[in-house]
């Protein structure tokens, strides 16, 4: 009833499900995904609800490897190609129901500006087919990791209301990190303690296997130590074990100095963190620990090397 089903790939196997499952909407990002699900639909008998996700040409103040809505992008229908889908779409003929439109510009968006225009195009579209009465704006909404400026989210609240103020249409909105980034930290133990001539490493036991953004984003995440001290911080870095110089948490971050066994929480991991976890390097993937008021609970028990072969044959 409440599930948006999105992805650029959809397997004819992850569609047969959604079908059969019955899911509230399926956003179809390509005139080859719609045939697919009109091939699936007629032959399983169902009269799925679409929305057609909108590559607005739009370039999302963020980094490029999560902006989605520019015409680069393998994201979304150009609009010419959605009004063409439309046009031709025929409700009383076609398996499915088209009611509405998607755009996810990006993620970690820095302006507004960008999620107006996204918002402008998809409207434009919704006044030529006035069937269309739902609008997906999609997520995005930023944290601020390290201090930097960002948004709020009444800001992106104010930008787009006077634009919907007064129309028949239905909003959803699609936030993750806002909701989830700030909402979990990953525990790390110092292993070693490096001194080079390009500073101090602290080789710890956890790093982009558990948290991959600083690596593959050039993400910055904030670092506590757990242990409080009155020692002169100094300037280090702090690393994984993985076998990639890519394998960073952060670099130049001044710490108190720091000595095997101390505990550091990398903050703001929630978002993903843990769901981009990977098992490179032979490394099982941690354990997932809730906190609930004063009591906690193991919500994924660590992974063993035996979980590792499990499934390898021969
Ligand atoms: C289609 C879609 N909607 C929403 C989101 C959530 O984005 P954010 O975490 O930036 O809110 C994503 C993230 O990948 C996405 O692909």
């Amino acid at each position: 009833e409440e599930i948006v089903f999105a992805g650029v790939g959809k397997t004819r196997q992850e569609l047969t499900y959604a079908l059969q499952l019955g899911v509230a909407w399926i956003n179809v990002e390509s005139s080859g995904e719609l045939a697919r699900i009109a091939q699936l639909a007629q032959a399983l008998g169902v009269h799925p609800r679409l929305a057609l996700r909108l590559n607005p040409d739009v370039r999302a103040d963020t980094h490029p490897h999560i902006a989605t809505g520019h015409a680069a992008a393998k994201f979304g229908l150009p609009i010419a190609e959605a009004e063409q889908i439309l046009s031709a779409y025929r409700p009383e003929r076609d398996p499915y129901r088209i009611e509405g439109v998607h755009v996810h510009i990006g993620s970690q968006l820095h302006s507004v500006e960008r999620t107006v225009e996204a918002l402008q195009a998809a409207l434009s579209v919704i006044e030529r087919f006035p069937f269309l009465r739902a609008l997906n704006l999609g997520g995005g909404f930023p944290i601020s990791y390290a201090g930097e400026p960002v948004p709020s989210i009444e800001a992106f609240a104010a930008a787009v209301r006077p634009l919907l103020a007064g129309r028949q249409v239905r909003l959803l909105l699609e936030p993750g990190r806002y909701i989830a980034a700030e909402n979990g930290l990953l525990l790390v133990e110092v292993q070693y303690v490096k001194h080079t001539n390009s500073g101090t490493f602290y080789i710890v036991d956890g790093g982009m296997t558990e948290l991959i953004r600083p690596a593959l984003y050039s993400a910055i995440h904030d670092i506590l130590p757990l242990r409080q001290s009155d020692a002169e911080p100094t300037l280090a870095h702090v690393v994984g074990p993985i076998c990639e110089s890519a394998d960073v948490l952060r670099t130049h971050v001044t710490l108190p100095p720091l000595h095997e066994g101390d505990l550091l929480a990398v903050l703001q991991a929630g978002a993903y963190g843990a769901v981009m976890g990977s098992t490179y390097n032979a490394r099982p993937l941690p354990s997932e620990i809730v906190l609930e008021g004063d009591s906690w609970r193991v919500a994924r028990r660590r992974q063993t090397w035996q979980d590792l072969l499990r499934e390898e044959d021969g």
